[in-house]
């Protein structure tokens, strides 16, 4: 989602929604402004692309409000209607919100304003925060008080802009595990989730950290603790950036920030889904459907790997058989598929035309289907009996990284779920998988930079190969067809994704010290074994990059530690090195990184 607010001298309304189109590329479905007309706050919202607020907003006198908020979503849960889009008002009208982020304990809190006698009229946790800062503004009667009262009781992640007719020409926002910067300009101010909003009127930037509020009005600005409200010094930056670069957040790619963002994805992917103390993972969307008895995974391409994966997952902490199709192998088989089997059927965009055809084979066929995908409201979504939501945000990047990070996530969970439910879930995984979830994002985060100067360093070594052998065994054995993917796709060298116990009985014939492996050697208990296949490929010559973990004793010409990681978890550190070496490789090759030659990143076409 992205979120701007404006005080200045100008007319705030299109200052705002000029804004949010140069947030587009965050994807949008629906979207709103706030903004004082006379004594009364005004929102206006419209479902679908921002031209549709452009028509309603026509219809209004926008040009007196010289401050304002505004918001475009990009759902990751309840549908993009125009109830549930941003800005969100309290009860008596007092302040509008808008928000990023998720309030993970927003049900409780919504119980008590309830109890109070609060009426709520949305489904969505913003609401909840907008009514609780009005409710507390009745009590404490400075909005800053309120604000930092509401924010003490709420648990989750959040970047907001409060809006309130009380404090007209003022805007406070403040931000927790979400993206908040603040623009200084001459006589305006802005806020936003990303520095394109505002880049046109300036290039000053203060960068707001957790736990901060901020409060602004056309001619000055303030930082504060947003628990103490005592003022904090903040230094005010000035970024080169054009609007293209900005939208990339600063990275020379897309797809390097969509890596980069991984450590929030999974944060995200787990935000409200496992509760701390008992290790239960909740998965409200799955509660009314049975434990699968068997799974038939269908996807393609990225969502497909990620698939494999998980069936690994499904059998050791579920019991539950599973199998993994190509969905366009799925479609013209006859596979023994009906009433009551499950098929979890697993896409980004929700539109590839072969995965919605294997949905509709398994519907016909009287089989339940369950949509995991990222995109709320596309086909898979809507033709799935239930539907998980990845959460990972818009992927803009053709090649896919952080989505495949979400459904390993959220595959993890489900194992973990149904696992918990049938009463099978091993003892091991039962104790630590959620602690290990819970690490992974900031470890994830302090690793990806020391990872990608050793990718770096790497393809430059290996820049001159033609082919790459990509090997693991397990876990690793997807992981490692989705290495060789992500190098074909964007670097154009050819790679093999193998299963290391099979090499010899075909790809050891094409060893030799210009075809370079690269293997997946965490320390779990298929480490030996791997280990004696790369000594297979050292006899003959080859030369091998080996990604592993901390306490092993490759013996190979790179070995690549990554850091240590609970049992099938050490993936969530091997998928982004295996991303970051193709990125290098492609942009060192000087390759178009982002729009790879011949590829699609949704292919709604068979
Ligand atoms: C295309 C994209 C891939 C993606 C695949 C499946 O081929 O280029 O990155 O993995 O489609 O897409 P889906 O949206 O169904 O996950």
């Amino acid at each position: 989602c992205g979120i701007i607010g404006y005080c200045g001298h100008r007319p705030a309304v299109p200052v705002i929604v000029e804004g949010l189109r140069r947030l587009e590329y965050r994807g949008y479905d629906s979207a709103g402004v706030a903004f004082l007309q006379g004594k009364d706050l005004v929102t206006v919202k419209a479902e679908g692309k921002l031209a549709n607020l452009e028509n309603k907003l026509a219809a209004q006198n926008v040009y007196q409000a010289t401050s304002g908020v505004g918001h475009t979503r990009w759902a990751t849960h309840g549908l993009p209607t125009e109830k549930n889009a941003h800005p969100h008002l309290d009860a008596s009208r007092a302040i509008a919100l808008v928000h990023n982020g998720i309030i993970e304990n927003y049900q409780d809190l919504k119980k008590e304003l309830v109890a109070a006698g609060v009426r709520c009229v949305s489904e969505t946790d913003t609401e909840i925060l907008a009514q609780l800062i009005g409710f507390y503004l009745k009590e404490e009667g400075s909005l800053a008080e309120a604000i930092s009262r509401a924010l003490s009781r709420v648990e989750g992640s959040y970047a907001i802009v409060v809006v309130s007719r009380e404090n007209p020409g003022m805007l406070y926002a403040a931000r927790k595990h979400s993206p908040l910067v603040m623009g200084v300009g001459v006589g305006e101010n802005f806020l936003a989730s990303d520095i394109p909003a505002f880049l046109p009127y300036t290039r000053e930037v203060v960068f707001l950290d957790d736990g901060e509020m901020a409060r602004i009005d056309a001619g000055s600005w303030q930082v504060m603790d947003a628990a103490t409200l005592e003022p904090i010094a903040k230094e005010v930056r000035h970024i080169a950036w054009d609007v293209s670069a900005a939208q990339k957040g600063g990275y020379k790619h897309f797809m390097l920030k969509e890596i980069f963002e991984q450590p929030r994805v999974i944060a995200d992917c787990l935000a409200g889904r496992v509760d701390r103390n008992s290790g239960r993972v909740i998965l409200p969307e799955l509660e009314a459907a049975e434990v699968p008895e068997r799974l038939f995974i269908v996807a393609c391409g990225t969502s497909y790997h990620a698939g494999l994966w998980g069936m690994y997952l499904m059998e050791q902490w579920a019991g539950i058989p599973t199998r993994v199709e190509i969905a366009s192998e799925l479609r013209y088989r006859d596979p023994i598929l009906g009433p009551g089997d499950t098929v979890l059927a697993i896409s980004q965009s929700g539109e590839t035309a072969d995965t919605l055809a294997g949905i509709h084979l398994a519907k016909a066929r009287g089989a339940r289907v369950i949509g995991l995908c990222n995109v709320v409201g596309s086909s898979v979504a809507r033709e799935a009996d239930l539907v998980v939501h990845t959460q990972a945000g818009p992927e803009i990047s053709v090649a896919s990284t952080k989505a495949m990070c979400s459904q390993l996530a959220l595959l993890t969970l489900m194992a973990l779920a149904f696992g918990q439910r049938k009463g099978v879930l091993p003892e091991d995984a039962a104790k630590n998988c959620v602690p290990g979830l819970e690490h992974l994002p900031a470890a994830l985060d302090a690793a990806l930079p020391g990872m990608r100067q050793r990718a770096r360093e790497l393809c430059r070594v290996y820049a001159e190969a033609r082919s790459f052998l990509y090997l693991g065994r397990g876990l690793c054995f997807p992981l490692a067809l989705e290495g060789a993917l992500k190098l074909k796709e964007i670097s154009y060298i050819h790679a093999e994704g193998y299963a290391a116990g099979e090499m010899k009985h075909g790809p050891i014939a094409l060893i030799d010290p210009k075809f370079p492996t690269f293997a997946l050697a965490p320390i779990d208990s298929l480490y030996p074994k791997v280990k004696s296949n790369l000594q297979e490929v050292q006899a003959r010559g080859g030369k091998i990059i080996a990604l592993t973990q901390p306490g092993g004793d490759l013996d190979v010409d790179h070995p690549w530690e990554t850091p240590a990681a609970w049992g099938p978890l050490a993936s969530f550190m091997l998928l982004p090195a295996l991303q970051l070496f193709a990125y290098e490789m492609a942009d060192y090759l000087g390759k178009d990184v982002d729009q790879p030659r011949n590829l699609a990143k949704s292919v709604t076409v068979e």
